[in-house]
């Protein structure tokens, strides 16, 4: 849980919510924005926001409890990249592509664990924790390996208790820069440095990726579409929301917003007053944090525009006993259920529906305006 100074972030988004419930408001948006319904299934700007966004800007590729310690590697693949995440002897965390020096097999297949060194399974080529290349068996029959010292390394920068890189070996930025004072600060209360992983995770499909990121971002349909499930205490569309360059963070009102104005804030339970969603663009949402356990969702684009995948992570802020594993796991088949029978579901018929719609616009309303800023977000970067 947050300390006394991250509390207050909580306590404030919590204020502001009560206010939104007692004006019958959310924050909103200037004016409406319509977005033609044809950009979500256009193969060349698919493959522009893949270009221009997943291939340059930072993205989110890991929390720092993934890997807590030396030695401790998490893989994945985003946008066709393999990447290889180890924190090194001297507490660094880096961004490898998965790839060997040799001739590129992967190195690991794993999606996590720990080395002490990362050993090729095709020739045994081995890296150390640092990406270093450190063995090479019958080195003397290979021949000059002048200009091959180790691994191909992104760019990366760990800050708040998480890790970013830019799949563009030339990129250079700071997570502070990409983040902004206020996101750090909001991130930051979320302790994600101090939490830990439940290493089993959901994966779903789902249709374009902005389909999706529409769903992550909407604080319109929470208690609607989910209105028997993770929707049952919420009270719909009375949302705040903060426009943190190209991210976003949505706070949702929750039946025991009363506690607000009837009790001290150190006696607010948080999880009935509020829930809260912090999306890092491109492709993350973070839920949670103000109770005992994140939400985390990846949203990686498929290989055609009308494809993509969400891969659900929980963490938790105290090690994991049996009897939380036992919870995780029912946690985790609710949210499995509810993103693929419910979100998903909802938005593959908003897909099958685009060629119909290829002359239309689709609208995002005044009360959507993270959804807005993601749109406009993506325009300036990939339109
Ligand atoms: S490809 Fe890795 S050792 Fe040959
Ligand atoms: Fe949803």
């Amino acid at each position: 849980m947050a300390d006394a100074q991250g509390r207050q972030v909580f306590y404030e988004l919590a204020r502001r919510l009560r206010d939104n419930v007692a004006r019958g408001l959310p924050d909103q948006a200037d004016e409406i924005l319509p977005v033609a319904a044809a950009d979500y299934a256009d193969e060349a700007q698919y493959r522009r926001e893949i270009a221009q966004i997943f291939e340059r800007v930072p993205l989110l590729v890991a929390l720092s409890c993934d890997i807590p310690n030396s030695g401790d590697f998490v893989t994945h693949t985003i946008v066709g990249r393999p990447l290889l995440i180890v924190r090194g002897d001297d507490g660094v965390a880096r961004v490898f592509l998965n790839a060997c020096r040799h001739r590129g097999a992967a190195i690991i297949g794993e999606p996590f664990g720990n080395r002490r060194l990362f050993s090729c399974p095709y020739h045994a080529w081995s890296y150390d924790r640092q990406g270093g290349l450190k063995g090479v068996p019958d080195r003397e029959t290979f021949g000059d390996l002048a200009g091959i010292d180790g691994l191909i390394e992104l760019p990366s920068d760990e800050l708040a208790g998480a890790l970013f890189a830019s799949l563009d070996v030339n990129a250079t930025f700071t997570a502070r820069e990409w983040l902004g004072d206020t996101l750090v600060r909001s991130l930051e209360a979320l302790r994600l440095d101090a939490m830990y992983p439940y290493r089993v995770t959901s994966t779903i499909a789902s249709p374009n990726w902005k389909l999706a990121a529409d769903g992550y971002l909407d604080g319109y349909h929470i208690g609607l579409l989910h209105r028997n499930t993770i929707g049952v205490r919420a009270i719909n569309n009375r949302n705040t929301y903060d426009l943190l360059g190209p991210h976003a963070r949505i706070g949702f009102a929750g039946k025991g917003i009363n506690q607000v104005d009837e009790r001290p804030e150190g006696e607010w339970e948080l999880g009935e007053v509020m829930s809260l969603v912090h999306y890092i663009f491109p492709n993350v949402s973070i839920s949670g944090g103000h109770k005992d356990t994140i939400q985390l969702s990846r949203l990686f684009p498929g290989p055609d525009v009308g494809e993509s995948t969400t891969v659900q992570h929980q963490y938790f802020y105290e090690p994991m006993t049996d009897d939380m594993l036992a919870r995780a796991e029912e946690k985790r088949l609710v949210y499995e259920q509810v993103v693929r029978d419910e979100d998903c579901a909802t938005i593959f018929t908003i897909n099958d529906a685009l060629p119909a719609l290829a002359r239309q616009q689709l609208v995002f309303g005044r009360n959507e305006p993270a959804n807005q800023a993601f749109h406009r977000t993506v325009r300036e970067l990939a339109g």
